[in-house]
């Protein structure tokens, strides 16, 4: 389908469910960029989900989101339970207006839900010449260092920064092995899972994906990957007032009531402490990129260059839409005048 297309489309079904144009806007934008750059998990894959969400009312979609001052550069927002693209999106704009101001920024979000990508955020503010620290908290699906019970999310962690070229440097990971969704695909296809990335729920390892779905995901590093899920849960969750310690709910399974998940952005600007930043960060990724390389490597890529020349060659293509989610955009948009 073409882009333009599944644009229109996606604002019309996103409006049928209350949300206004600039919120559906915000929402199509980012499942869009999610589809572009190769994260299908987090573009239209989840469509049906947030529009079940708004339908069971939990996902608030004309939310009144406040947002409290603390001082020029410390903002808190209360996202209403609405869904986490337009809290986020309110958030980076606020950090990059106080960073702005005042060098650095820390904005809290508390009552947002399941934002996609912490890397899109992370580009606003480096197209602004601005690094990015993003956190944000999820639905249970990692098991904490010696735990038998999945407890963090996958917890992504993500810093972006510019490098004085057109493509950002966006670190931006889960902290769990795999994705759950890759899970469910080789339960499905009657595959394995690669060693080392689940256990079953004896707490053994396991490859069979059955098996993995009733036991737990593994962190990223052991003992040093759990650490860094619970620092997230304390930044996005405990700090912020969002839920925390296993009790966001899962967007696809539990409507029992809203996700209230937290997220962190804090923002600050490249030239507090030299004002040479651009030279010395392309002096930093020059002397790295020119290491010799193992066997077989032809270069090596700094973290967000695999998604940018993803979406640059994805750009003048249209959008492949697998048969179940063009099902769903057929019902979704049922009734459309
Ligand atoms: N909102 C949520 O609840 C939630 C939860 C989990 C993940 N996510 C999102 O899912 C996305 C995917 O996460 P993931 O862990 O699967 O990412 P990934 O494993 O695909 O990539 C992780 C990082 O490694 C970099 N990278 C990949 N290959 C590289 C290479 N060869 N050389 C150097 N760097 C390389 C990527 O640019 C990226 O920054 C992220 O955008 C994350 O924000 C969101």
């Amino acid at each position: 389908m073409k882009v333009s297309k599944l644009k229109s489309l996606l604002i019309r079904i996103f409006k049928k469910k209350g949300l206004t144009h600039k919120d559906a806007l915000i929402s199509t934008k980012a499942l869009i960029n999610a589809e572009m750059v190769g994260a299908y998990g987090h573009g239209l894959s989840r469509l049906k989900m947030y529009c079940d969400r708004i339908s069971k009312k939990v996902i608030n979609p004309k939310p009144k989101i406040k947002i409290k001052k603390i001082s020029s550069s410390i903002s808190h927002i209360d996202a209403d339970d609405s869904i986490g693209f337009v809290a986020a999106e309110i958030a980076i704009k606020k950090a990059i207006d106080n960073a702005k101001k005042t060098g650095i920024a820390l904005v809290a979000v508390k009552n947002s839900g399941h934002y996609g990508l912490s890397g899109y955020y992370a580009e606003q503010a480096v197209k602004k010449n601005m690094i990015a620290i993003i956190y944000t908290n999820a639905p249970p699906a990692v098991a904490p260092q010696g735990a038998l019970k999945s407890l963090f999310g996958t917890n992504p962690i993500c810093f972006g920064c510019p490098t004085n070229s057109k493509i950002p440097f966006i670190l931006d990971t889960s902290i769990s092995m795999i994705n759950r969704g890759k899970i469910r695909v080789a339960a499905r296809n009657n595959q394995k899972i690669p060693e080392g990335v689940a256990l079953d729920k004896y707490g053994k390892p396991t490859v069979d994906p059955i098996k993995a779905l009733e036991g737990v995901q593994l962190p990223i590093a052991g003992y040093r990957g759990s650490g860094l899920a619970w620092m997230v849960d304390i930044l996005s969750g405990v700090l912020t007032g969002g839920n925390h310690a296993g009790k966001v709910k899962d967007p696809f399974d539990d409507f029992s009531g809203p996700q209230n998940i937290g997220h962190l952005f804090i923002v600050f600007k490249t030239n507090l402490f030299v004002n040479n930043f651009n030279e010395r960060i392309s002096d930093n990724i020059r002397i790295i990129k020119n290491l010799p390389k193992i066997k077989g490597i032809k270069n090596i890529f700094y973290p967000g260059e695999n998604k940018f020349y993803r979406h640059k060659k994805n750009d003048k293509k249209n959008i492949i839409i697998k048969d179940n989610i063009m099902n769903d955009l057929k019902k979704l948009s049922e009734n459309f005048q």
